[in-house]
This record gives structure tokens, sequence and C-alpha cells, in this order.
């Protein structure tokens, strides 16, 4: 087993999930054969007092944490470790009514009021200091029990407050970002459009829905506070923890979740020991396939994967029968429960946890899956589907610990998903940045590309493709980075919406791509045609090959670029829309309209060839992921359709069955092979 920094490689794939045994404490039969069942399930962890809080502290002061404490020596007792949560994403009731400052105001400046959970001011003093005290109580009791196997930090963080302490930080917050100059402010939000120039820090209120919305840099100033104030919010909560635990290496987490648009996850994560996160696809909807439904969890799977390069993630929540918060709540079919969660193992996750073991019988979630149903026994289908997940889980622990690295890589940036969500123009119906990011790591998988998701910020040495899809917001180290990686070899392709602003969304002069880009390209997008969707174009390569184009043409001048491929149709037809520039010894590739997806890789092949990276052809319905650990390779193969699907060319060993692979191995529908190679 390798020494990796999850911190506590316990030799198993974590199986298990929210836990809330206090709302059973009066019912000592049912918590005894939660431990019978969970052991049964092959359930070797629980997430513990995720909304305990008012069971923690009754009233203020009066702490009651005996129940947790024997709680976790049980499970213990029966090899079943604890990830224990803080209790701050749910108030009890007397704090709320004797300190209202802890309730969020929202956006139209009005303060909510006791309930529901998630619904806290992240700057009052009172919360963080209240928030200290249980965590400190909780590190204090049980920080150095033997079954603690990490620190769950609230939960799903999210949301915004505009309360008068939020503003005033934000105010801080400004006059740091600003050195004080409130001139500086005043020209990076271009403030002299309308009058919105400020004189002092102290006028700049938060974006009000009824207040000053038509400020981009204003707008992303504040996502950029909100999410240094969660940062700021989560050191305080890990503070309290360490000051109050005996042991002080516990790794801590934070629940995050898909595509979550309101925080720069790459910020919050430098606080975290390990990324986790809670995955709810809407399985078997109207609206796609299974395998569309499939593919775009294994996306933002890639996502988390790509928070943390150097190490695990783990699947924190999922549900093993159907949500009940979705417009239609679908069960998942029978053996969809363990090829998702070996997807999550496949995709980089050291574990399969469930929201949650055991229905509650009462309140909002009576009816959302659970691994044990009102019916309370463990003769289920989704009992036993996840006691088999459980076993397989078993069978492939000695993946624990591997991680994957890609030669090629995907930009996928908060900041510009937010400046391009902000600024007026184009159409807001199809500038969709994040989904864009996705079908390019899509068509990247047809060819058997697991390709990272990183960001700007990150290094570029050891990528050999890097695809930039819409990078509107630009700053010029970026493109100096981009412009380092081509001259050294890489192949990059920059498309339509490049580089149009800087940081703060003023928009570059002299032409886009801005910030040194339309050297590197070789062109200049002069104007940009946002089509309607009954609009449709071409780029023709040649007379015969040609790419489906929607939403978006750029019109290009062309400098010293090679031009690939020309529009088919319009006012612009023959004009260039797909170019390449050689730099030093690699390539920089621009494409000036949005390909349709399903084309997009017959597009790529060309950039793929270039970079010299190695394709896989599967045969359709297979989803291929490759873990690496320190003296074995993991593939893993998801056969995504119903039918029974033949793999050829196999060499290794079946992890689940023990076997030894050598040539043909077929799949059954949708069934799972992992297979190990020394
Ligand atoms: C989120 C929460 C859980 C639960 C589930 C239901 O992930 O973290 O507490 O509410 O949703 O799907
Ligand atoms: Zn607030």
């Amino acid at each position: 087993m390798s020494e990796y920094a999850f911190g506590r490689p316990i030799g198993k794939i974590i199986h298990g999930g929210d836990y809330n045994p206090e709302q059973w404490l009066d019912r000592p039969d049912i918590l005894e054969k939660d431990i019978e069942y969970m052991k049964q399930a092959g359930v070797n962890e629980a997430t513990l007092g995720v909304f305990s809080w008012a069971m923690y502290e009754p009233r203020e002061g009066e702490f009651h944490l005996e129940w947790l404490h024997e709680i976790m020596d049980r499970l213990y007792e029966n090899g079943i470790y604890t990830i224990l949560a803080t209790p701050s994403a749910a108030r009890p009731a007397w704090l709320d009514s004797k300190y209202p400052e802890v309730m969020r105001v929202d956006d139209m400046g009005i303060r909510r009021r006791h309930g529901l959970r998630h619904n806290h001011c992240m700057s009052s003093e009172v919360y963080r200091e209240k928030v200290g005290i249980i965590n400190r109580k909780l590190a204090e009791e049980v920080g150095d029990h033997p079954g603690l196997l990490a620190w769950h930090i609230s939960n799903e963080f999210g949301g915004e407050c505009f309360c008068d302490l939020c503003k005033a930080k934000f105010q801080d917050f400004l006059r740091k970002r600003y050195n004080g100059d409130i001139e500086k402010l005043n020209h990076e939000w271009w403030a002299t459009f309308w009058s919105a120039r400020y004189s002092d820090f102290s006028e700049v209120e938060p974006p009000y829905a009824n207040g000053q919305i038509a400020i981009m840099g204003h707008k992303l100033d504040w996502r950029r506070f909100t999410t240094w104030n969660y940062a700021d919010y989560t050191r305080s909560e890990i503070r309290a923890i360490r000051e109050g635990s005996k042991k002080k290496d516990v790794p801590i987490t934070t629940n995050l979740m898909k595509r979550f648009y309101d925080i720069d996850y790459r910020v919050l994560a430098k606080e975290l020991d390990v990324i986790s996160w809670d995955s709810y696809p809407l399985m078997h909807n109207d609206w796609e396939s299974y395998e569309d439904t499939m593919i775009e969890g294994a996306f933002d799977h890639a996502i988390m994967r790509g928070l943390r390069k150097d190490k695990p993630f783990l699947l924190m929540e999922s549900c093993p029968g159907s949500v009940n918060w979705s417009e239609y709540n679908k069960l998942k079919r029978p053996k969809v429960h363990e090829q998702f969660s070996l997807q999550a193992v496949a995709c980089g996750s050291d574990s399969v946890q469930y929201f949650q073991w055991r229905q509650s019988r009462g309140a909002w979630e009576q009816f959302h899956g659970a691994v044990v149903s009102h019916l309370g026994t463990n003769d289920t289908r989704i009992f036993r589907e996840v006691a088999h997940t459980g076993e397989t889980l078993k069978k492939i622990a000695e993946v624990e610990g591997s991680t994957s690295r890609s030669e090629a890589a995907i930009i996928f940036e908060w900041e510009n998903w937010w400046a391009i969500d902000y600024s007026g123009g184009f159409s807001g119906k199809t500038k969709k940045y994040d989904t864009t990011c996705q079908k390019y790591w899509e068509a990247l998988m047809r060819r058997g590309i697991d390709a990272d998701i990183i960001s700007v910020n990150d290094d570029f040495d050891g990528y050999k493709l890097i695809l930039a899809p819409m990078l509107f917001s630009v700053r010029p180290e970026t493109a100096e980075k981009l412009k380092a990686f081509v001259e050294k070899g890489g192949i990059l392709l920059g498309t339509y919406m490049t580089g149009y602003v800087n940081e703060n969304t003023l928009c570059y002069e002299g032409g886009f791509p801005g910030a040194g880009l339309k050297e590197l390209f070789g062109v200049i997008a002069e104007e940009i045609d946002t089509l309607y969707p009954s609009d449709k174009n071409a780029i023709c390569m040649t007379e015969d090959k040609c790419f489906s184009v929607r939403d978006y043409c750029e019109i290009l001048r062309v400098s010293d670029a090679e031009v690939l491929g020309k529009y088919k149709d319009d006012f612009y037809s023959g004009t260039p829309a797909i170019t390449c520039k050689k730099n030093g010894q690699g390539k920089a590739y621009y494409q000036a309209a949005r390909i349709l997806p399903e084309e997009l890789v017959g597009f790529l092949d060309m950039l793929i060839s270039d970079a010299g990276i190695k394709t896989r052809e599967l045969p359709s319905g297979i989803e291929w992921h490759r873990r690496v650990g320190a003296d074995a390779t993991y593939d893993f193969y998801l056969n995504l359709s119903e039918q029974d699907v033949t793999l050829s060319g196999l060499n290794g060993i079946d992890l689940v069955t023990g076997e030894t692979i050598n040539g043909n191995v077929t799949i059954p529908g949708r069934g799972n092979l992992v297979v190990k190679t020394v």
C-alpha cells in the first residue's frame, strides 16, 4: 500500500456515507441493525454529524457529545471508520433567535429567517465564534479517536450574503485589491460609464439585485470576494479543529458540488488536504442517453481530480436509489449503481459514499434514496446492489492511492466562466462555457484520451496538447505561459472568444485575442457573429471535408498563420475559420467558430497527431480510464451499453475474478472490468 497523502491509507476503498444515528437514539434496535447491515454491505466508513449541532448543543453552552463518542466507538470496534463533519451547515434555533446577525441577507437586502440549512453569514464573527466553540469541543472529544479518518467541514458551501458585515468586508477586500486607490478601481471597473464612479471605498455596495448590476468588474470582484470569504471562513473552522485536537494531522475536506458556479473551487481547494465531492447525475432522464449522462459525470470527476492532481479524491455522496429533489425522481436501473460507483474509482476516487445510509422517517428527505429503506431489511434490491459493490470494491482495493496524469489538458477557469457570463453581447442562451469545455473533453475521450482539467495557473510542463476553449478573459502572464508552452513544442488550441478582456473584463485594445495572443495565433478576430439556433454554417478544410458550425462565427484577419479551413456560407463564406501558426517547436491552432460537438473529434485528430499522443480506439459503448500506482497500472473498462462487448488484445489480471487475461474478454451489458498490469 502506498503512503499517499490522503493521510490515512486504510488498505481499502472507502465504502460508506452519511449516517445520522442521532435520528434514532431512542431506537437501540435500529442502531444495532445498522452495524450488522453495514458489515454485510461491506461498509467501512460512516460520515457522522453533518447536521448535528442541535443535538450536540441543545441550549447555548450545554454540550452532549457522549452519543457521538459511543457511536464512533461501536463503529470502530466493527471495522468502520468515521469521517466527522463539523455541524455548521445547519444552526440550532437558539443561535438564530439570540444572534440574528448569523442569518443571511439576500440580494435584495432582506434578512432571511431561521430554518433550512446553509443559510448563514460567512462574515459574522458571532457565527464563527459559536462554530469555533462546537468544533473545538468535537476535536477535544474525538479528535484523536483511532476511528477518525478525516474531518469534513460544514456541508456543500454555497450562496452569498449581502449583509452590512459582508458589505464592509467586501470594501476591505477591494481596498487591498486596489492598493487603497479608488481611482484604480474606477479605472478597472470602467466606472465613468453611467456615472458609476466612486469617491471612496465605503460607497461600494455588493451587487444587489435592485442595485448596481451593470459593471462586470464589480460583479467579478464580488465573486472573488465571496470565494475568498469562504476560504477565510474555512480556515477559521480548521483553526478550531486543530486547536482542539491532540492529533494535528487528520486530513480535512469539505464536500464540493458539480460544476459549482459561485465559488472558485481552485482557491478553496488550497485549504483542503483532500478533495471530495457529491455526485448526483440525473440518470435515465428523457433528454439524453445513459451514455451521455455517464460521460458528463466522468468530466465532472475530471474537474475534481484536477483540483489536486497528486492524490485521489473522494466521492463523498451519491445516491443508491433515486434522489428526492429532481423534477422526476427516477430509480437507478439494475447494475447502474455499481457502474456509476466504479466510474468514480476509475476516474480517481478512493471512495464510494452515499447520501445516505438509512432513510429518515420524516422531514424533507424522507423519500431520498438510501441504502436501508423504510422497509428496514437487508434483502432489498438496492441493499443487494450496494453490498455487491462493497464486494467489488474489496477486490479492487489495491488501486487505493493510484492516480492518473494525462498528456493532454483542457483549461477550465472559474474567473473566465464568470467573465463570459457577465458580459453583455453574444447570446445568454448559447455561451455555455462549461459545456463547451465538456464537449472538448468528450471528444478526446473518444480517442481514449482522458484529459486533465487544469487552470491557467497550473504547471503546463508535461502536457503535449492544451485546449483552451473560449478563454475570454486572459491575463498577460497567462498569454506568456501559453506562448512559452507552444515555443517549447506544445500544441495549443484557441477558439472564438479568446482574449477579449483582461482579468477585470476591460477589453483589449488593438485586436482580439489580446495580451500578445494575436501574435501567437497570427490572427485578429475582427467581428463575431452570434447565430440563431436555426442558423447553420460549416468550416471546410477541403471541398469534401467540412465541419458543421453553430452559435458563433468570428470573422478573422490572418496575418502570418496558415489557413486550414474556411467558412462555407454567409457573407463571410471563403474567409479563414481554422488557422495554424508555428511558433518555435510547437503550433498554435485557432478555431474561429463553434464546431458541432459530435464532429469535434474529426477536427481534433489533427492536433492529437501533431502532439504525438497515442490514441486508442475502443468499441462503442466502452468507457476507459487508467490509474497508475507505484507498482502497477489499472485499466477500467465500463460497458455502458446493454449489449455484451468483446475487447481484444488485453493482457493482465482481472482484479475482480483474479484470472489472467490474455487476448479477448467479453464484458456483459453494463458490466465492468478492472485489469491490472505490472
Ligand atoms: C446534498 C447534501 C445532503 C443531501 C443530498 C440529497 O448533497 O449534502 O445532505 O441533502 O444533497 O441529495
Ligand atoms: Zn453577511
